[in-house]
């Protein structure tokens, strides 16, 4: 399949968000990337249900919810009324993942597990046949605009030989310091979804930008 681009709204100018919701929709991603973050799972607090409310009246394209937030599992239904399409928890922040996992799935949302730079990939392989998609956090979660890490080459690899061994479907998903210098490199290792921030909400033609990260080849 050809690789999605995954938006990351956390780089929109909120004072104008329609404007920048409409560029999303004109262009060719695949789909808008949200960051829930509740200042306690991450150093960092951004916005909720009625923002994310608001975005869905007007997004022409899925809703990639991204949950840096702790007890995701209290909040699940909320996200799905909200308009969520795809919805990824952090590995740590569940009690119970796999059971967060099928509420996911059973609220018809694609069900996503969000690992850290610093978990060992091997702590997730269990659930690995029972999830849609793996974010694979290339920078530490809680803030735009970070450095690519570049060990995240390294953990792609050993991902996908766990995706080859027990669910060939799963996508991977990037996010965190994506450009257009690595985007290439990272769909030749295998990358599904690419999550971008700031390099496309900072460049002067958004529009274009997606396109380029869409074909970086
Ligand atoms: C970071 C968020 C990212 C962020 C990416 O915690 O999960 O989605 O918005 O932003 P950039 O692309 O600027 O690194
Ligand atoms: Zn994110």
């Amino acid at each position: 399949m050809q690789h999605l681009v995954a938006p990351s709204l956390l780089a929109a100018n909120f004072l104008r968000l329609e404007d920048d919701i409409r560029i999303v929709n004109r262009s060719e991603a695949d789909m808008f990337h949200i960051d829930v973050m509740d200042g306690n799972f991450v150093p960092n607090i951004s916005f909720g249900f009625s923002i994310i409310r608001q975005i869905k009246s007007i997004a022409e394209k899925p809703l990639d919810v991204h949950l840096m937030i702790s007890r995701p599992d209290i909040y699940l239904e909320k996200f799905r009324e909200a308009g969520a399409d795809w919805l990824s928890v952090h590995y740590e922040a569940c009690d119970h993942l796999h059971s967060s996992i099928q509420r996911i799935k059973k609220l018809g949302m694609k069900a996503g597990v969000v690992v850290n730079p610093h978990n060992n990939i091997e702590l997730i392989r269990d659930v690995i046949p029972d999830i849609d998609y793996v974010l694979l956090m290339s920078v530490n979660p809680g803030f735009g605009g970070q450095h690519f890490i570049e060990s995240t080459y390294g953990r792609i690899e050993k991902l996908t030989g766990i995706k080859q061994e027990l669910n060939p479907d799963l996508l991977i998903e990037v996010d965190g310091g994506i450009d257009l210098k690595n985007a290439g490199k990272l769909v030749k290792c295998g990358v599904n979804i690419l999550v971008t921030g700031s390099t496309v909400f900072r460049s002067k033609d958004p529009v274009e930008t997606i396109s380029k990260l869409k074909h970086p080849f």
